[in-house]
This record gives structure tokens, C-alpha cells and sequence, in this order.
């Protein structure tokens, strides 16, 4: 079914990254949320890396690009055909019916470009230009400037996603002039690789610019942080325009203090810091501060409001998950001596961390304000109902990162719309007693076997092996050491060929 456009809308192919596929459809209802753009989706498969959307005007595209990173490149639509036929049909017609308005592109001084991107197909650069000559009635007047063109089209075909399944014909055919490219330069440039100060649980560059999308910072927004490690989330955060605010119970991670996690460093250098990192990308004004705090035991007064609390909470599994404890809540134990010993710390267990964030969040976001944080599970436990609730949060996206082997995680983006009635916090959120199943053991019980297990069962394997071939009357000959003889002779006779 062909969508009818709106009066005066222009149809658009956005050019997706075939990069956390899950997370595009959240990013743009997000985007278009955040400048409150209206459009239509004309293709409806998300999981298609070009997508045709009508939108008012060229700005909301451009808006729309000024922030995704999941987004390669926006098109202005001049053709989709399913065939060649019906797409060179569209792509005349288009030419004649819009004459006045695109007629400055075919002007004598007007350079261009035309390039031509398959997907899931390859062809050679010959078959390319054969591919461009297809559309030899494009009155184009200017000359070709495959460097700088004052105006690039683009020709696009999509032969499916499967690449063991490749169709006879491309299931798309597009063509469409650039407007503009998303923010994926970002990824690069704000890579960890690079940072001056990171950790073993730092969160890469793409998914912290996708959180803070997923929380529609925009400039002069408060952000918070309570589990902000060395703040990968603040940066990105900062990166659009957000104030921000972090806190973290590891007082030696928080001040970059802990041992470095580079492989290459031994000792970190003095001026690693968390507001060195804001620095490094020009956003440092945005610093607010960070504090050692217990998330626990929250210290922040109840007035104080964000617009958005952006977290990745531990899992356990490379830092602890840990809470300080009080005198009055723990149980004395002691330890190989008669004297008490009060532990000062117990486990934070994943149902009561995530209790407490929904609480928090519902106390001190503001009206609209959103909520992102990531779940982690183990796939065989996962089911909707995992997923913790709280009356006055109403969660908007929910996507899947697989983690290794039967681990993934899930990003979870929560907006409040209603104030808590402040007098039972425990009455207001759900968590499923699933979650009581620590994330920690789950991981730990179900982890594929180490190097050295293996390595020691492939051993006894070959010498069970080796044992039957000797009852059988065979000598079993150890398959390196033959290999090894076989070219030392191979090599000795070409020396005697010589
Ligand atoms: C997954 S890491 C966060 C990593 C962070 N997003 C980054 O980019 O570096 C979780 C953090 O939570 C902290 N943490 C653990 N228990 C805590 C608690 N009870 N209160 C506050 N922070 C805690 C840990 O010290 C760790 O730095």
C-alpha cells in the first residue's frame, strides 16, 4: 500500500547503520519527540536500513540528523521502485512534474555527483557506471566533481538482509539527492580508545550518545548519574548540552585512582579525571560535579528535580555490587576471633537496586522527564514481566543488546507522567521476584568453559585417544610432532635438490 502524503510534506530515505538494530526505532521516536516532529512512516519494516518517512519540511530532516547516531544519511525521495521498471517510470515523472523546483540541479554550472550503494550485493565499479547510464534521461547539464559537488544523488538498491538468501532482483530501488548525514562521526571521535580516562565497565561511545538521545537531553537540561563509575553517560550527555551530575560509591574509580584498565598503562596519570574527560570534548562547562555517595542510602534533598537520569547499574560481574550497611542492620558475626565484627558493607541485590532507581527516579525527575537505564539477564529467564514497573513511570522503549553467550542487556527508557503521592513508596513499584535471581550467579553458573578447562579436556581427550590406539596395536603418533617431521623432511629435500 502506497501512503498518501500530506500537502506540502516531502518523502525522504533515511540511510540507517546496520549497528544495534534494536535500538534504531526507540532512537527515532525518541528524536522526534525531543523537536516534536510529526511524520509518517511509508516503509514499514524497522529492521531495513532505509526507511522512507514523510516529514513537513527539509528542517525536520536535518533536525533529526543533528542528533542520530544510529542515522548514516538522509535523501530527499525522488524515486522507490520494487523493479527497475516502475522505479525508472517514477524517477521521469519526477523529473517532469517537479521541473521548476529541481531545475537549479541540472544548470550548466552546477557540479554533481552520482553514487551508487547496493546492499547485500556487490558489484564491480564497471557494473556501477553501467547502473548510472540506466538513467541517461536525467537532463543533467553540469560537470562531474566526485570531490566537492555542488549536488550529490544517490542510487540504491537493497537486495535483502540475508546474505546466504540473496534474491534474483533487488527487493528496492532507490534514488534520492544527499541532504545530510547523521551524527555516527561521533562514535569515532568520542571513542575510548582515545579518552583520557576509562575504566573496566566504561561504556562505549555509540550506546552513551544513544542513551542520551533515548533521554532527549537538550541544552540546559540537569542530567544525574548515581552509578557514574568514570562517566562514559555524563560525556555524551554533556556532548548535547546537558549540565551534569554524577555520584559512585568506589571513592578510587570515582577519583581515578583505581588501577588503570589500559593494558599499556601502569599507573594513571594525575590528571585523569572525569571532568578531564568533559575537556577532552570541549563540554566541560557543562561539569556540575561528582560526588562518593551510597545509592542506597540517598542523600539528595527531595526538591531537587533532573530531567533526566541516565545509569548503567552494576551487575556484579565486573565491579561488586555492594551498599553500606549500618550498625543496626547487620547481623554481628565473628570471625575466627572472639571479637564482633559489624560488616560495613552487604550485597546490593539487582530487585532492591532496581526498587530504589524507580523510586528515585519517580521522586526526583521532572514531569516528562525520562529515566534510561540498562537490565541485564540471562536469556533463558527473560519474559515482559522481568521488567520493573512504577505507577507514575510509563515505560517507552525497551531494546535488546546481546551480550556473550546467554547474557544480554537491556536498555529500558522510562518517562514520568505523574507525580508520586509521596506517602508509600513501596506501594507505587512493582519488581518481579525473577529478578531475585542474581544476575551474578546466573552468569558465573552458565559461562561457557574457561581457556584452561578446555585445553585440560582436549588433553585428556587425545590421551584416551592415544591409550585405545596402544590397545589396538597402534602407535599413536602426536600430530604436531609429525607435522614438524613431515616439513623438516620436506625442507631437507629441497636443500638436496639444490
Ligand atoms: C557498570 S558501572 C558504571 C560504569 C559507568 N557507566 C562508566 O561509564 O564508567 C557501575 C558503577 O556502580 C558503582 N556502584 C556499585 N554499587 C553502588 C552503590 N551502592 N551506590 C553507588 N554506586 C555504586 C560501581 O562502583 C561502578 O562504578
Amino acid at each position: 500500500m502506497v501512503l498518501k502524503m500530506t500537502q506540502n510534506w516531502k518523502r525522504y530515505i533515511l540511510w540507517f547503520a546496520q549497528e544495534h538494530v534494536d535500538f534504531r526505532q526507540a532512537e527515532f521516536n525518541s528524536l522526534v519527540k525531543l523537536f516534536n516532529i510529526e511524520y509518517h512512516q511509508v516503509s514499514a519494516d524497522s529492521l531495513n536500513p532505509f526507511w522512507i518517512v514523510d516529514l513537513p519540511n527539509d528542517s525536520s530532516a536535518l533536525q533529526i540528523a543533528s542528533r542520530s547516531i544510529g542515522l548514516r544519511a538522509i535523501f530527499e525521495l525522488w524515486s522507490h521502485g520494487n523493479d527497475y521498471n516502475s522505479f525508472h517510470k517514477q524517477l521521469r515523472s519526477y523529473v517532469q512534474e517537479n521541473n521548476n523546483a529541481i531545475k537549479c540541479y541540472f544548470k550548466e554550472d552546477c557540479s554533481f555527483k552520482i553514487t551508487v550503494e547496493t546492499y547485500n550485493k556487490h558489484f564491480s565499479q564497471k557494473e556501477k557506471i553501467q547502473k548510472i547510464e540506466t538513467m541517461d534521461y536525467l537532463p543533467l547539464e553540469g560537470s562531474v566533481d566526485l570531490k566537492t559537488p555542488q549536488v550529490e544523488w544517490w542510487y540504491i538498491e537493497f537486495w535483502g538482509l540475508d546474505p546466504t538468501q540473496v534474491p534474483e532482483e533487488p527487493e528496492d530501488i532507490l534514488f534520492g539527492r544527499w541532504l545530510c548525514n547523521g551524527q555516527r562521526h561521533l562514535v569515532k571521535e568520542m571513542s575510548l580508545k582515545k579518552r583520557k580516562f576509562i575504566g573496566n565497565t566504561s561504556m562505549d561511545a555509540q550506546l552513551s550518545l544513544i542513551m542520551a538521545n533515548q533521554a532527549l537531553v537538550k541544552p540546559g537540561d540537569l542530567v544525574f548519574d548515581p552509578f557514574v563509575g568514570t562517566g562514559s553517560l555524563l560525556v555524551s550527555a554533556a556532548k548535547f548540552g546537558g549540565y551534569v551530575l554524577g555520584a559512585d560509591i568506589d571513592f578510587m574509580m570515582l577519583h581515578a585512582r583505581a588501577r588503570p584498565s589500559r593494558i599499556t598503562q601502569k599507573v594513571r596519570e594525575k590528571d585523569e579525571s572525569i571532568r578531564a574527560n568533559l575537556k577532552q570534548y570541549n563540554c566541560h562547562d557543562r561539569y556540575m560535579d561528582v560526588v562518593v555517595a551510597d545509592f542506597s542510602n540517598p542523600l539528595w534533598t527531595d526538591t531537587l528535580k533532573f530531567d533526566s537520569i541516565i545509569t548503567d547499574p552494576p551487575y556484579g560481574i565486573r565491579e561488586s555490587t555492594e551498599k553500606v550497611e549500618t550498625k543496626t542492620n547487620v547481623k554481628q558475626t565473628t570471625k575466627n576471633s572472639d571479637v564482633p565484627h559489624y560488616p560495613s558493607t552487604s550485597h546490593y541485590a539487582l530487585q532492591h537496586l532496581y526498587k530504589d532507581l524507580l523510586v528515585f527516579a519517580a521522586k526526583h525527575l521532572t514531569l516528562g522527564g525520562r529515566l534510561v537505564c540498562w537490565l541485564p539477564f540471562h536469556k533463558d529467564d527473560y519474559s515482559d514481566k522481568m521488567i520493573p514497573r512504577h505507577s507514575n513511570l510509563h515505560l517507552v522503549a525497551n531494546s535488546e543488546q546481546p551480550l556473550s553467550g546467554h547474557t544480554a542487556r537491556r536498555l529500558l527508557t522510562y518517562e514520568k507522567h505523574s507525580e508520586p503521592p509521596g506517602t508509600d513508596d513501596d506501594l507505587e513499584v512493582i519488581v518481579d521476584k525473577s529478578l531475585t535471581l542474581d544476575f551474578r550467579e546466573r552468569y558465573f553458573d552458565n559461562a561457557l568453559e574457561s581457556r584452561t578447562e578446555r585445553r585440560l579436556r582436549k588433553a585428556e581427550q587425545r590421551e584416551i585417544g592415544r591409550l585405545e590406539a596402544l590397545k589396538r596395536g597402534k602407535i599413536a603418533v602426536d600430530g604436531r610432532e609429525k607435522k614438524c617431521n613431515l616439513n623438516k623432511a620436506r625442507f631437507s629435500s629441497t636443500n638436496a635438490d639444490e
